[in-house]
């Protein structure tokens, strides 16, 4: 340790090395991002948001879709200037798409002044590979290429708990509770870079909810790509995690993402019914409406089996709301199947949708699936998608103006008196009279309008 750090010291510009890195993809990298910013702080680094400034800089990538990859090669690219500028410039790539050969092999080839490369699972391991990088350059041993660091089958404790999180939000907190995913839906990277699921263990999630929580933290977001598997490996359910975890003293919120239609249980819904302390939002990607593209994907529900859970969970929660993903325009989907998801989403009324155009993903089975349909029809089916959205998000969201919610004060997003809060159902609301004093508390706000998807409120009380 001691040893990094001096190389660190000797490289850097500034009196301590000032770190810079971006995060790309899902909430899985922001929690990965956490570990890694705890590991520069750990080293004495300061972190900055100017990579202009930086001694070091880490790019931790998403490989989802293919625009999120050129993103990251896009920005790579930008880097070259810096490093002309400052050859002591560190510059690392991590997180999903590292795990692709053909693009880690490209990353080498394209941006030789990258200097380390490393996949998912080997974040415990980075003092290592900067130790490694930084010696070569003081033996002046000429290395122009970066070592690929990741091996998702040398599973190396990818749980690393005593890795410290510097988290940048006080008031809620990522709590990862299990990595990887199982699943293989045909059109999905993710099983191929991030490996099989790996649960943590209840007593140490616990143990960082109640830290939080003493910390102050009002929301706790429980992490997994499917949350509802958790414990497979260790006799256990996720039910169980809810349960535990809701048992900490305080005045918190529990949310969690994501969950998978296949593994949701009565149970489940009864708890988050019964519990106070759970949010009455639940994210559950439906990704199509239609049984044979469902049955492509790989997804094991049918649509019914999906609008069985909707309606029991409507049942138990009348006031639940619920979000998902979509992709349109998977490989084989005609229109008329096109036409089950629409049917489908006015049918549930989501409160949101994330909506994605299909992108093929070299490795995955959809890879080699015919897809006759074009961009532009895609396009297409996709707007139309877009605009029936936007109509039963606004009837939603009309229908809580002239109410008083109780809703959790985030950080002001500027300077003026202006800040933001969430309800229990998640949605967005823009505080008109938000004070400073606000922030981190549990208020009743009364919705006085809304624009697109963000409420208009007042505080009343708090
Ligand atoms: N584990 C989560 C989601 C992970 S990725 C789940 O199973 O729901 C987030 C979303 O990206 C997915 O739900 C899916 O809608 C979308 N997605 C994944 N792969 C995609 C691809 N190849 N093309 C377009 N969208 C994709
Ligand atoms: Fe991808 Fe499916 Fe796993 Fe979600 S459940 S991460 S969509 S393979
Ligand atoms: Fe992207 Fe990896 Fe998340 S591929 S969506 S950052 S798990």
């Amino acid at each position: 340790m001691q040893k990094v750090k001096e190389l660190l010291n000797k490289y850097s510009a500034n009196q301590k090395p000032f770190v810079f890195v971006k995060t790309y993809g899902c909430q899985q990298n922001v929690s990965d991002s956490e570990r890694i910013k705890g590991i520069f702080i750990s080293m004495g680094c300061i972190l900055t948001n100017i990579k202009e400034k930086a001694d070091v800089i880490v790019f931790n990538t998403c490989a989802i879709r293919e625009n999120a990859e050129h993103r990251v090669f896009g920005n790579l690219g930008q880097l070259k200037n810096l490093k002309n500028r400052n050859p002591n410039l560190l510059i690392i790539v991590c997180g999903c798409m590292t795990e692709q050969e053909h693009i880690g092999e490209k990353i080498r080839s394209i941006f030789p002044f990258v200097e380390v490369i490393f996949g998912t699972n080997f974040i415990g391991n980075l003092k290592d590979f900067i130790f490694e990088s930084l010696r070569k350059r003081s033996l002046n041993l000429k290395k122009s290429i970066a070592e690929n660091y990741n091996n998702l089958k040398l599973r190396r404790d990818c749980l690393s708990e005593e890795i410290p999180r510097q988290r940048d939000n006080k008031i809620t907190a990522f709590v990862p509770i299990m990595y990887g995913c199982d699943n293989f839906c045909t059109y999905c990277i993710v099983p191929y870079v991030r490996g099989r699921e790996v649960s943590r263990s209840i007593e140490s999630i616990k143990k960082e909810v109640e830290n939080l929580v003493n910390l102050g933290y009002k929301e706790i977001i429980l992490l997994g790509q499917n949350v509802n598997s958790y414990g497979k490996d260790l006799g256990s359910s996720f039910t169980e995690v809810l349960r535990e975890v809701t048992k900490i003293d305080g005045d918190f919120w529990v949310r969690f993402m994501t969950s998978h239609p296949k593994n949701i249980t009565k149970d489940m819904i009864d708890e988050i019914a019964s519990n106070e302390k759970i949010c009455k939002s639940l994210h559950l990607p439906f990704q199509s409406g239609c049984d044979k593209v469902l049955y492509d994907m790989n997804r094991k529900y049918t649509r019914k089996e999906y609008l069985a859970i909707i309606d029991y969970a409507k049942l138990k929660i009348p006031d639940i709301l619920f979000t998902s993903d979509v992709i349109v325009g998977f490989p084989s989907e005609i229109y008329d199947d096109f036409k089950e998801t629409l049917s489908l989403v006015k049918t549930v009324k989501f409160s949101s949708l994330f909506t994605f155009i299909y992108s093929k993903r070299k490795g995955t089975l959809a890879y080699n699936m015919k897809d006759n349909v074009s961009c532009e029809e895609k396009a297409k089916w996709f707007s139309e998608l877009l605009k029936l959205q936007r109509s039963i998000s606004a009837s939603i969201y009309s229908s809580f103006v002239d109410r008083n919610l109780k809703v959790l004060v985030k950080e002001s997003r500027n300077k003026k008196n202006f800040g933001f809060a969430k309800t229990n159902g998640d949605l967005v609301v823009n505080l008109e009279n938000y004070k400073e004093e606000f922030k981190g508390k549990f208020c009743i706000a009364k919705i006085i309008g809304f624009k697109e998807r963000v409420l208009r409120g007042i505080v009343t009380s708090f």
